[in-house]
């Protein structure tokens, strides 16, 4: 590859339509994010035949707003990345297709992308340096899982939910609150000024020795069925309360998983990716467990969280340099699996 290398990274798996421009896979020279929140806000989720219509109407117009803003031609690039999977089948078609209708005019090499693996990649566009072996929790709507790298690519799962993703229990608990969508941000505002121990809710699997799994149904039960035994007695609920004692019992969980992730593994990186990575006591609780273990904890910025295709693009450049391309089969794979031997 060149000294210097552009790369075009797209992400439409799931409700946000992205397009950046990455240097180096080290250097975000645009990152363009439409988000559709405020199309899927009244159902309280998101509505897939929604979300891909709204990619196919604005794909286009992002990728150009990504190459202005970068202020480059798209004769300077170097090759398209795209996330093919995991999610929702129809959001990945509008973008692997754009990708491919871009790679094959441009003739530039297309590289597939995992959109979890895509998460990690954010915290290589912190500045900060980071070493190999490493481990990182990538905690989003759709995924909570805590990975162990030998390398670039060399993704080894050690823990995973067994049941809701983390992300996914903030937005059910949010949407029984009528809190709106998405509900991570907005339990994590109002948890600021509430008292964690207000209400007492389980954290499951902490008990199982070694085990690096997670559970989150049996928490999201216990909050459902707390707030409608509050509302049937008629009381208002105290929304500060809740939503910090609901949050500090997942914080809870994540930080100790990744505690004992951390002491089985001879690391000195611990990065944190995903939408609920963005969550303010999430941060701050595990610089303050993982620092004193002599690890260096690396965060990426709020807007590298949540959905980008800037971290598409730096996982593209990774996977390019170590000879990765797509062919034009390329197709959306909506159950990929970080594990699965890749070479696209
Ligand atoms: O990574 P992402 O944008 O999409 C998926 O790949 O799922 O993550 C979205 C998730 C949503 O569930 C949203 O509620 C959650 O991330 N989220 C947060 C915060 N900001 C976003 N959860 C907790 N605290 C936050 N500040
Ligand atoms: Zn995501």
């Amino acid at each position: 590859m060149a000294n210097r290398s552009l790369i075009l990274g797209i992400e439409t798996s799931c409700d946000d339509t992205s397009a950046a421009v990455v240097l180096n896979g080290r250097t975000v020279l645009s990152n363009i994010i439409s988000s559709q929140d405020n199309l899927h806000q009244r159902f309280g989720g998101i509505v897939p035949e929604i979300a891909s219509r709204r990619h196919l109407e604005i794909i286009n117009p992002i990728i150009d707003e990504a190459m202005a803003k970068a202020g480059v031609r798209f004769s300077d690039l170097d090759g398209i990345a795209v996330s093919y999977g995991p999610g929702l089948v129809g959001s990945l078609l509008v973008g692997v297709s754009a990708a491919k209708a871009l790679a094959f005019s441009l003739d530039l090499p297309l590289v597939g992308v995992n959109h979890v693996e895509g998460h990690l990649y954010a915290n290589f566009l912190t500045g900060a340096t980071i070493s190999f072996p490493l481990l990182c929790l990538v905690v989003s709507g759709g995924h909570t899982n805590i990975l162990y790298l030998e390398g670039h690519g060399e993704i080894e799962v050690l823990g995973r939910t067994r049941d809701d993703a983390a992300g996914e229990v903030f937005d059910k608990i949010a949407r029984a609150l009528e809190l709106g969508f998405p509900g991570g941000p907005v339990i994590d505002r109002l948890a600021v000024r509430g008292d964690p121990s207000s209400f007492s809710f389980p954290r499951a699997l902490m008990g199982e020795e070694g085990k690096l799994d997670f559970s989150f149904s049996g928490v999201k039960t216990a909050v459902l069925n707390c707030i409608r035994r509050e509302m049937e007695k008629g009381k208002n609920v105290d929304l500060h309360n809740i939503c910090a004692a609901f949050q500090a019992s997942v914080v809870d969980v994540l930080v100790e998983k990744c505690l004992l992730a951390a002491r089985q593994k001879n690391v000195k990186n611990f990065l944190l990716a995903g939408g609920v990575a963005a969550n303010s006591e999430l941060r701050r609780r595990l610089r303050q467990r993982l620092e004193p273990e002599k690890m260096e904890v690396i965060v990426p910025p709020v807007e590298l969280c949540t959905d980008n295709g800037a971290m598409i693009a730096a996982a593209g450049y990774y996977r390019l340099r170590r000879g990765f391309t797509a062919s034009y089969d390329l197709n959306a794979e909506p159950s990929l699996n970080l594990e699965s031997r890749r070479n696209c």
